[in-house]
């Protein structure tokens, strides 16, 4: 079954067109990733997608219902959910906290919602941070927080944005395990933006290629990454650095 379609979304800024009438599906159960140079497009897609930004035109569907421009709190009771590049939780709070407030606004009560973050705080790995302030956990703790945090909302369609970023490769894997995990264990479907190839290889039943706001091409990851016109659109890029 189909959970997502995208159909002919665009966004332009003062005459740019950070996205420029992109399409795609996704099944249900299934993991698409995202890749494209630096300014492609690819957050852009995913404000418009969670409803961040509405898209200039075009239409996104969830289930089969029309979400285009809903605002991101009916998006996620439809079922979206996405975590940001730029990670934002409130810092004063603790991790148990943040994923608390995450699970109030998607619907809990205050008396079950610290139990059922709880539950999440320990899917995502964080059981020993759970009373922590999250302002000061390191870098992947705070990428696994907003991950709970998304997941607080029970999501069958989750976004991530570049989660793997800033992660040395000894980090990565258990990461793209809980991915997996989530997927085989959870049928959350996910529509991951990654720079990492070797994740984007590892994860993704399908991907779909940006480059200045367009799809370039989109298939099977290992024939999308050697066509030589992503090779072309990389070129000038940083080298991706090659993870486990
Ligand atoms: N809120 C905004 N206002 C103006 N320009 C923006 C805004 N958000 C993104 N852009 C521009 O849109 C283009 C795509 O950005 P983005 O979606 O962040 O790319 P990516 O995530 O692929 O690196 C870039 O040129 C960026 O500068
Ligand atoms: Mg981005």
């Amino acid at each position: 079954m189909t959970l997502l379609e995208v159909e002919s979304v665009s966004k332009s800024f003062r005459g740019l067109r950070a996205v420029d009438d992109v399409s795609f599906t996704v099944e249900e159960g299934s993991i698409l990733g995202i890749i494209g140079p630096n300014g492609a497009g690819k957050t852009t897609l995913f404000n418009l997608v969670a409803g961040a930004l509405p898209p200039d035109t075009g239409s996104v569907r969830l289930a089969g219902t029309d979400v285009t421009g809903a605002k991101p709190h009916r998006i996620s009771h439809a079922g979206m959910a996405r975590t940001f590049q730029l990670m934002k939780p409130f810092g004063s709070l603790s991790v148990l906290e943040n994923v608390a407030v995450a699970r109030m606004a998607a619907g809990a009560s205050r008396r079950r919602a610290p139990a059922e973050a709880a539950d999440v705080v320990d899917r995502v790995g964080l059981t020993r941070w759970r009373d922590a302030r999250s302002e000061g956990l390191p870098t992947a703790g705070l990428k696994r927080l907003e991950l709970a945090r998304a997941l607080a909302s029970r999501p069958r369609v989750l976004l991530l944005d570049e989660v793997l970023a800033g992660l040395v490769p000894a980090e990565r894997t258990p990461v793209m395990e809980l991915l997996e995990t989530l997927r085989r264990d959870d049928g959350i479907t996910l529509v991951f933006v990654e720079h990492i190839m070797a994740a984007v290889m590892r994860l993704s039943d399908s991907v779909l290629v940006l480059d200045q706001g367009r799809v370039l091409t989109s298939g099977e990851p290992h024939q999308v990454t050697q066509d030589p016109r992503v090779i072309e659109a990389y070129l000038g890029e940083e080298p991706t650095v090659a993870g486990p």
